[in-house]
């Protein structure tokens, strides 16, 4: 069930990229993992191999609809991926209308999604503060904010810690983590920043993504950074961030057995 909130007060800085490769790695070690993309951009999908050309999604009509559940597909082994979906100016004006004035919109939606046992969900989240994440704050269980190793995203900081940017959770779970994205140690600036990050955030830091080469490949290859690069720094992160993830979560992972589940109902 475990529902995870991927977040930044800021567009560009990998919310995407780390919702995907996380997945990857959960559903490597074992879990059954989907991923939501409630960014209108319709990005996400993009990560897992699904033509451009395929703009089916649920929020076109998300407010018709009790259970989304019809537009998941099936990405790999385990993983399974809810696309936003193509929308026109007024479905994303509704779509934006229901997560800010339906209370139950989300869990409506997902609801029989959240209700398989096991099933971890990770919701990518538009940049800022918007309508999806104000939805979002009552129905996560776990926050991962995600902010750059640079020092725009260090200003930004103190008001994320005194919940300017997003409430608490409100079912006080799992609580709120970070990933620092693009850190690169041969220069001193993002080296600071990054050792600033470690030393404020302790263990609210999930762990550090170094800015690699092989991350944009393997988003334009649609692939996982652990299939294109398996050996890179960011892969290396990346496995050591889901391990942690899967340890807050109470996962049974790490012997990256698959269970090749096909239905996402399936066990
Ligand atoms: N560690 C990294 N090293 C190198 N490039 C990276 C890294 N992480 C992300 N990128 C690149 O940064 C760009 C932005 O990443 P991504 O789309 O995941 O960010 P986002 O926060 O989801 O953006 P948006 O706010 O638009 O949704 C992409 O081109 C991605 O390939
Ligand atoms: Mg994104």
């Amino acid at each position: 069930m475990p529902l995870v909130c991927v977040c930044s007060p800021k567009g560009g800085v990998g919310k995407t990229t780390v919702t995907a490769n996380l997945a990857y790695a959960l559903a490597r070690s074992g879990s059954k993992v989907l991923v939501v993309d409630f960014d209108t951009q319709n990005a996400l999908r993009l990560h897992f191999g699904i033509p451009i050309s395929d703009n089916r999604g649920f929020a076109a009509q998300s407010g018709t609809l009790s259970d989304w559940s019809q537009f998941i597909l099936k990405a790999g082994p385990n993983l399974f991926v809810l696309p936003c979906g193509e929308v026109t100016e007024d479905e994303r004006l509704l779509f934006e209308d229901n997560l800010m004035n339906e209370p139950m919109f989300i869990q409506r939606g997902l609801s029989a999604v959240l209700k398989i046992p096991g099933m971890v969900v990770i919701a990518d989240m538009p940049p800022g503060r918007n309508a999806a994440l104000k939805a979002m704050q009552g129905v996560a269980d776990m926050r991962i904010v995600v902010l750059l190793a640079d020092t725009a995203s260090l200003s930004l900081l103190p008001p994320i810690e005194q919940h300017k940017f997003m409430n608490e959770p409100l079912n006080h779970k799992m609580g709120e983590y970070y990933v620092v994205n693009q850190s690169d140690m041969r220069r001193t600036l993002s080296r600071d920043v990054t050792h600033f990050f470690e030393q404020r955030l302790q263990g609210k830091l999930l762990g550090t993504i170094h800015r690699d080469e092989c991350v944009p490949e393997a988003n334009a290859s649609q692939r996982a950074i652990m299939d294109i690069s398996p050996v890179s720094a960011a892969a290396f992160d990346i496995e050591h961030i889901s391990k942690k993830v899967a340890v807050i979560l109470g996962l049974s992972v790490g012997d990256g057995a698959y269970h090749h589940t096909t239905s996402i109902y399936g066990s």
